[in-house]
């Protein structure tokens, strides 16, 4: 029993904040499977870029982050990606990676025609033998430079995850300079882990920080350190009966405009506004905290704060305490004029069913649910109807609210901007 339970320490400790086993990653005489072999049957030394064990960067990420079924947390891709009909699978708050590979498309119930490219569902990382490639209709980051032909797992994680806190309680991110050593990572940042005299935890999810380009892009360094935030040990589950929560302290708005810096979004569904509050000082107004907490469903104002979270909305806690984030993870509290909105309020950071990687779908078609069910292709009803179903099966779409049950909302939900803005009273 003992030793099962080592065994499987060793299998989930790779990377522990820090830095895993080069191996796990490289491959010393760049022997992999993809190597090409010359007639002669001597190794072709000009095999895989940085030794690595995939062709690329983000496949050999996905030789232990993609599979077919969530047993494992750090799962981020299905793989392989299920075929029409079925839903990817992992849960993950970051969402699954296999949306970039499924296509919707549908006619309206007025004959138009709709649809939801696989390339608009997120952010399009490249690994060839994951079938991934470039994103075809951005060339660069929307306010932003990054090149979509360098976007990969390396463009936002440190492979080598460098960046530490030193502190339980600052939130200030430590980077060890070339020749000298830091204090060492001993955990992950993630899960609520403290650092001690002795020992520094990773940043969260292993996130570049101030300064960090990874070796193949060195041109446009990040400018803004990784966000304060912590995660449950458990992240990757159904959400049917409660919620995971990710208890995000601050600055993830800022980490994103690493790469979005000059972003101003068009304008949002029934609305003229030329772009949202966002980041460390957007503080949910008073009107917005009391909406947050009552809101239950469109039509049900009943709720109470101590019950009102809902990780499709999320916010910001605008603290750098791991200790208190840790605690927050198991809460079920809403929101106080202390927190902020941030750019994962409304979109998901690798992936979604929907475009541009919402939470929920923001963009297109009006109710989440009709008549008291997910609507679905094959749904009774004006649940049918292309502009709700948008090409998925109802299965699909239970999959896309992370298996919440339809009940948890109206029989005619609206969108999910109204937990903030409660503007949907009129629509029952
Ligand atoms: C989680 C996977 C992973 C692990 C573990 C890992 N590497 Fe890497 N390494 C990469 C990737 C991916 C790149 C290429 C990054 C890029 O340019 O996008 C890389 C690049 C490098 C490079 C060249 C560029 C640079 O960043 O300096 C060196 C040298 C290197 N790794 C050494 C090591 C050593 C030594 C270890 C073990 C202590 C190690 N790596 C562990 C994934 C890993
Ligand atoms: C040899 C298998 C393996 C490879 C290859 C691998 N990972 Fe991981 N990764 C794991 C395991 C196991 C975990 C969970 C335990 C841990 O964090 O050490 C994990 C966890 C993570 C986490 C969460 C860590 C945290 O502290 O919250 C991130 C982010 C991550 N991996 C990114 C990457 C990236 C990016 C690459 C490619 C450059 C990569 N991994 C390659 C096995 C792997
Ligand atoms: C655009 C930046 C970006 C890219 C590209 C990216 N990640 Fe992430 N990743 C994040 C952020 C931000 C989080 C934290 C999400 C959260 O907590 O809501 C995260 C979370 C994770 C986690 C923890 C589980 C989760 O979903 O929350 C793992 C594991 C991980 N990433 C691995 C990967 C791998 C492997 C790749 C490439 C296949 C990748 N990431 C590509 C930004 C990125
Ligand atoms: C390393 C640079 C980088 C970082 C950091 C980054 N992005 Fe992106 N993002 C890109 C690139 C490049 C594109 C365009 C290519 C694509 O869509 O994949 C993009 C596209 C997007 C899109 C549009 C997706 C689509 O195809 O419709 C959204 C939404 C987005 N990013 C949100 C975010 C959020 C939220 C964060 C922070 C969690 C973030 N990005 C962090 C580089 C980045
Ligand atoms: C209040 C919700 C909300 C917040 C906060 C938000 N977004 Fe968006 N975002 C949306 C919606 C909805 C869309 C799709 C409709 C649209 O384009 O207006 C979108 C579209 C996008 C796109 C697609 C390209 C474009 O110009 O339309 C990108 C990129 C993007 N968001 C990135 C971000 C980043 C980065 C942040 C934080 C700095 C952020 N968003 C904050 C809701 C939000
Ligand atoms: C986590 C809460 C939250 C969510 C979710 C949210 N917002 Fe907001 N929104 C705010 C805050 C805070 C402000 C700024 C304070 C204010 O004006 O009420 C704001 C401002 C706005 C404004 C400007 C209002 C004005 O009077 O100037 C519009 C329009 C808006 N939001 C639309 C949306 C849309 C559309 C969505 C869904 C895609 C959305 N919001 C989701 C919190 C949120």
């Amino acid at each position: 029993m003992l030793l099962v339970m080592a065994a499987a320490d060793s299998v989930f400790a790779f990377h522990n904040g820090g830095v895993g086993d080069c191996d796990g990653c490289h491959t010393m005489h760049n022997s992999s499977l993809n190597q090409p072999m010359a007639k002669s049957g001597a190794p072709v030394f000009a095999g895989n870029a940085y030794l690595l064990l995939g062709s690329d960067q983000s496949s050999t990420c996905l030789i232990c982050h993609s599979g077919s079924v969530p047993t494992d947390d750090y799962k981020v891709a299905t793989n392989p990606v299920p075929g029409p009909g079925l839903p990817p699978v992992q849960l993950t708050p970051g969402g699954d990676f296999a949306y970039m590979q499924k296509n919707y498309s549908w006619l309206t119930s007025s004959g138009a025609q709709g649809s939801s490219p696989g390339d608009a569902h997120g952010h399009s990382i490249i690994a060839a033998d994951f079938l991934y490639f470039q994103n075809a209709v951005y060339t660069v980051s929307p306010g932003g430079s990054y090149p979509s032909a360098k976007l990969g797992c390396t463009s936002c994680h440190d492979p080598h995850g460098s960046y530490r806190l030193t502190s339980a309680t600052a939130g200030t991110f430590v980077k060890a300079a070339p020749g000298q050593l830091g204090l060492p990572i001993v955990s992950s940042g993630s899960s609520g882990a403290l650092p001690t005299a002795t020992g520094a935890v990773g940043a969260y999810r292993l996130l570049g920080g101030n300064g960090y380009a990874p070796a193949s892009y060195p041109s446009a360094p990040f400018v803004n350190d990784p966000p304060v935030a912590v995660a449950p040990v458990v992240y990757n589950r159904a959400e049917s009966t409660s919620d995971t929560r990710v208890a995000y302290g601050r600055g993830m708005s800022e980490w994103c405009q690493n790469c979005h810096a000059g972003l101003q979004h068009a304008s949002y569904p029934n609305s003229t506004v030329q772009n949202h509050p966002f980041g460390n000082s957007a503080k949910l107004v008073q009107e917005v905290v009391d909406t947050y907490n009552a809101y239950v469903k469109t039509g049900d104002l009943s709720g109470t704060a101590a019950t009102s979270y809902n990780s499709l909305v999320p916010f910001e806690e605008g603290v750098t305490d791991l200790n208190a984030l840790a605690t927050d993870t198991t809460s079920t509290a809403g929101p106080s004029v202390y927190d902020n909105v941030m750019c994962l309020t409304c979109h998901r950071a690798h992936a979604s069913a929907w475009d541009s990687m919402t939470r929920w779908n923001a963009a297109k078609g009006a109710y989440l649910t009709v008549g008291g069910a997910y609507p679905g292709i094959d749904a009774a009803g004006a649940g049918s109807n292309g502009e709700y179903a948008t090409g998925k099966t109802q299965a699909e779409y239970a999959k896309t609210m992370y298996d919440r049950p339809a009940a948890k909302f109206a029989a005619s939900q609206w969108s999910l901007c109204n937990k903030c803005h409660e503007n949907d009273q009129y629509k029952q």
